[in-house]
């Protein structure tokens, strides 16, 4: 019998994410990022206070715009398909998945 070989989802090789930046009432904040935080975690933890309501992706008040880099979302029951392709991300399920990111919340 052969060995199931289906990983654990692991990230994209070799990308460890460093600095996001996030730009919310005019201010532009760059922190460290702490690995297995979402960007809403990352903005709390710089002592923002970004809008956030469900916390679980289904009300869409914690979306942002990636302007940098890129995030993958653990859930997102809010964004359509056209808003996600134009960089919307629900920070309280995105997690980064590139080196640096910049998140912009208008
Ligand atoms: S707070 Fe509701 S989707 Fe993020």
């Amino acid at each position: 019998m052969q060995e199931s070989r289906a990983p654990a989802y692991a990230g994209p090789a070799g990308v460890a994410t460093e600095k996001v930046t996030i730009e919310l009432d005019r201010t532009t904040t760059t922190v460290a990022y702490s690995a297995g935080d979402t960007l809403l975690q990352t903005a709390r933890m710089a002592g923002l206070a970004p809008p956030s309501s469900c916390e679980v992706g289904s009300c869409g008040t914690c979306m942002a715009r990636l302007t940098e880099g890129c995030a993958r979302m653990l859930n997102n029951d809010a964004l359509e398909v056209d808003e996600v392709a134009e960089g919307w991300v629900l920070t309280c399920q995105a997690l980064p998945t590139s080196a640096t990111v910049r998140v912009v919340y208008e």
